[in-house]
């Protein structure tokens, strides 16, 4: 069966298609929100994030620019007028409880919005200067450039080289396509384990090596950008530190946002951190507002809002 042929391939062949469409995973057993904030002692993340450099982005090209950005749901604000901008080479987390509309801002950073029926962008999303929803963009080409990861692994019903190649394939860059899986998985820290079973499907992999599988095949397309929505928050410890390291070792090459409801996470591996909160209007009405963001060794160690304070020291909800 060919690739287009096969019943759980993506139709019209963006990936991004069929994972958009995974359910919002259920809270976990306790009923609660996977999403509480974490209790770390304050003094271990302050530790933590002091291990950052207090100026990050000195210096540093950015990225995408968000001028006044709003994204709604059939005309009603998820979250409004975020200003920020995302520099070159570092790690920007997104932290903030449930519902403030960290899945939903990072969507809109590769027009994933765009498949959502309803949905809408408002303000300017500049990415390297061009307004990322031009007419003139073509919105594959930017999930191209722009990939994503997802909070639980969704490697396609192929073997671990198709889902690799599945991109390049996808995009035409088939000239030496063994070598673009290889350097995909080595990059994705992940080729040892695989080399000598490409030919299995990648559903037979343990979840830790199916979410680096996941990488990889982001990775194939030579992405400038890599977007992670809690990319670790299904995964044991072990396989949440090799994301982790991962993190590290990938902003060598390429600019990372990470969507973590983990704040030790957060605190170990962003240069910069931006915190989210709701903000609930007079007639019960819930938004998600920017509180601040910042070089992670001061939003951590020196916030400026009593909102991120009460969050990061865990007196939130
Ligand atoms: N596809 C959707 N359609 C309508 N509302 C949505 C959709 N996705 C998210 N929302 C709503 O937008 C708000 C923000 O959600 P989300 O971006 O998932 O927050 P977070 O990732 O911070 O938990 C929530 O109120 C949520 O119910
Ligand atoms: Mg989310």
């Amino acid at each position: 069966m060919s690739d287009t042929m096969h019943p759980d391939s993506p139709a019209e062949g963006t990936m991004t298609d069929q994972q958009q469409q995974q359910p919002e995973p259920p809270a976990d057993e306790s009923g609660q929100s996977p999403e509480v904030a974490d209790a770390a002692p304050a003094s271990r993340l302050t530790e933590l994030a002091s291990g950052h450099t207090s100026a990050p982005t000195e210096g540093r090209e950015t990225v995408f620019a968000l001028d006044d950005v709003t994204v709604s749901y059939n005309g009603i604000p998820a979250i409004r007028n975020v200003n920020l901008n995302i520099h070159r080479n570092l790690v920007t987390a997104f932290i903030g409880p449930s519902g403030c509309g960290k899945t939903t801002l990072l969507r809109s950073f590769n027009r994933l919005n765009d498949l959502i029926p309803g949905a809408a962008v408002d303000g300017t999303i500049t990415y390297h200067g061009y307004d990322l929803n031009g007419d003139d963009v073509d919105p594959v080409e930017v999930r191209r450039r722009i990939g994503m990861v997802f909070q639980r692994p969704n490697p396609f019903p192929k073997s671990i080289y198709d889902n690799v190649a599945f991109g390049p394939r996808l995009h035409g860059m088939k000239d030496d396509l063994d070598a673009r899986v290889e350097r995909a998985l080595t990059h994705a820290a992940l080729w040892d384990e695989v080399k000598d079973r490409l030919k299995q499907s990648g559903l037979s992999l343990s979840g830790g090596q199916q979410q680096r599988l996941c990488i990889a095949r982001a990775l194939a397309v030579e992405p400038d950008v890599l977007l992670m929505d809690e990319p670790a928050s299904a995964l044991d410890p072990i396989s949440t530190q090799a994301i982790e390291d991962l993190t590290e070792s990938l902003k060598q090459e390429y600019t990372i946002v990470i969507v973590t409801h983990n704040m030790q996470q957060a605190a170990r591996v962003a240069d910069v951190t931006a915190f989210y909160s709701v903000d609930v209007a007079e007639g019960g009405g819930r938004c998600g507002v920017l509180v601040e963001h910042g070089p992670t060794s001061e939003l951590f160690i020196r916030p400026s809002d009593p909102r991120t304070e009460a969050y990061v020291t865990g007196r939130f909800g």
